[in-house]
């Protein structure tokens, strides 16, 4: 049996297939599944979206996106004129209330070619506001009503704010079985973000440590050299907290914090991560300015480029309030993690684009080296880097050469690219084969996004309510404002800087 034909016939119809997300990440990372022999043998996307274009002008976006986007670069012209054969676009207005019926006649006619019925794959790459719309066509055509066969991928913002979300799960879960909704988080695709399960739970050596007796504190950076791009209209009504960390930075704090789940069986390994959320102290309104920090960007350089303020960009107000750069300090009340901060950070517009997680160790009980011995002395730490240069390092004291006891840092590390020759897939080839597969282990559960939008929703009510009134508050090309650096020092801590750990990484 040849690696496609593991798999059952399988339609993906694109829904706002004219957006950014389906020529950037969507369709490259299909075509880099084709290419690994990793799709169905019978695959058929449907792109659907509001503007009127032929197939032809579709399919040329989408391969000048690949050519652009996919880690593998320009196209085999043989290998795309096959992949394109199987490639169509619907223009319909989902608001309307006749729209899909030519999505209906488009599946029937792919399906009574194969022969078969498929996998019926429905993604959502569309505004919020177009969610619901969606969701109503697709049970009205009757065409996502086979629990085993047909899904539903919802892509973020779900939600934007507890309530929404509440509202967005309830109106989903009336329409549809939870196993069929596949919620994504494309961090939870990144190929570290899933080693940390291994790193944690496959070996031995690191688990008996993992808890409040040895780790001193965790840092978690997302670090981004952008700025908002051409989503500024997005973005000035999103803001980081959004954006990035009730999503990808919790989900990176349920990795390094969950307890080891029983089975390797999706809901196991997501109850644990739950049980997290569950457990982080809930802020209280008058805690929120010691433990939060917000920051926009003004304008400044980056790599030596001129970059404008983030009010001055495109499609943001003049006067924004949005925060650009979001740092908090969190507690995780149970035994493990009782009286361990964990500081997440994220920002755009920062010094460099990384992606890391630090934990950073107690001190030895006992130090019996001379004071001169230990001038330049640091606490051990794992440091395990998301992107880029993915890999994991873990910083030791060692004597440094030499006649005099002097100790030092040094790095034993492990670098993807250097353990192993093959390149990692893209984290949207890993959660589409999923969804083909029907595996929903990397996906997020109604009640995950839930308990994500609890631990945000004080820190969001307390910033909306009192606008910043010191933005824009930190240059462009800087670390963000000093008011994070402030929060962490008042507990004896400070933010290490990725960028040193890049150079040794
Ligand atoms: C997206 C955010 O979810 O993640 C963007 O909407 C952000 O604002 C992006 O730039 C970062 O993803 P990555 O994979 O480049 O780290």
């Amino acid at each position: 049996m040849t690696s496609q034909a593991r798999f059952e016939p399988t339609i993906l119809v694109i829904f706002g297939a004219g957006g950014d997300l389906t020529r950037r990440k969507l369709v490259p990372a299909l075509y880099n599944l084709l290419l690994d022999q990793q799709l169905p043998e019978r695959f058929a996307i449907i792109g659907v979206a509001r503007k009127n274009l032929d197939n032809d002008v579709f399919r040329e976006r989408l391969r000048e996106g690949i050519t652009r986007f996919s880690r593998r670069g320009e196209v085999d012209a043989a290998t795309w004129d096959a992949f394109a054969g199987n490639i169509s676009y619907l223009s319909e207005d989902l608001t309307h209330p006749a729209a899909g019926s030519a999505l209906r006649t488009r599946l029937e006619e792919i399906e009574g070619e194969w022969g078969a019925r498929a996998n019926r794959i429905y993604y959502l790459a569309v505004p919020p506001v177009m969610m619901q719309p969606a969701a109503i066509m697709l049970q009205r055509l009757g065409v996502c009503r086979d629990c085993a066969h047909d899904r539903l991928v919802v892509e973020k913002p779900f939600g934007r704010d507890l309530a929404s979300a509440r509202s967005l799960n309830h109106f989903l879960n009336d329409l549809f079985v939870e196993s069929q909704i596949y919620r994504i988080d494309h961090y939870l695709g990144k190929e570290t973000v899933q080693n940390i399960l291994a790193f944690r739970f496959a070996n031995s050596l690191f688990e008996p440590i993992w808890n409040r007796r040895y780790i001193d504190h965790v840092q978690i950076t997302v670090a981004e050299t952008v700025g908002v791009e051409e989503r500024g209209e997005y973005y000035d009504h999103a803001g980081a907290l959004r954006d990035m960390v009730q999503n990808h930075l919790l989900q990176i704090l349920c990795l390094i914090a969950m307890e080891p789940p029983i089975t390797f069986d999706a809901d196991d390994i997501r109850n644990k991560k739950v049980d997290v959320l569950r457990a982080i102290r809930p802020i209280r309104p008058e805690d929120v300015h010691r433990v939060a920090v917000r920051g926009q960007y003004l304008k400044g350089s980056i790599a030596d480029e001129k970059v404008v303020g983030y009010r001055q960009e495109e499609n943001v107000s003049p006067v924004s309030n949005t925060e650009t750069y979001a740092a908090f300090t969190f507690h995780i009340d149970n035994w493990r993690w009782q009286g361990v901060p964990f500081y997440l950070r994220t920002g755009k517009r920062l010094p460099a684009k990384v992606s890391e997680v630090a934990v950073v160790f107690r001190s030895p009980p006992h130090q019996f080296f001379p004071s001169a011995a230990v001038e330049s002395w640091q606490p051990n730490r794992i440091v395990i880097r998301i992107q880029p240069q993915e890999g994991i390092g873990t910083m030791i004291q060692v004597k440094q050469p030499g006649t005099r006891l002097l100790l030092g840092g040094a790095e034993m590390k492990f670098l993807y690219s250097e353990a192993f020759k093959t390149s990692a897939p893209e984290a949207y080839e890993t959660l589409l084969l999923d969804v083909i597969r029907g595996d929903a282990t990397l996906f997020m559960r109604a009640d995950q996004v839930d308990s994500a939008w609890q631990v945000v929703a004080p820190i969001l009510e307390a910033w909306e309510a009192v606008p910043a009134t010191d933005f824009a508050n930190y240059p462009a090309g800087s670390w963000g404002p000093a008011a994070a650096d402030h929060m962490v020092a008042r507990q004896q801590h400070n933010w290490l800087q990725p960028a040193r750990t890049a150079e040794t990484g």
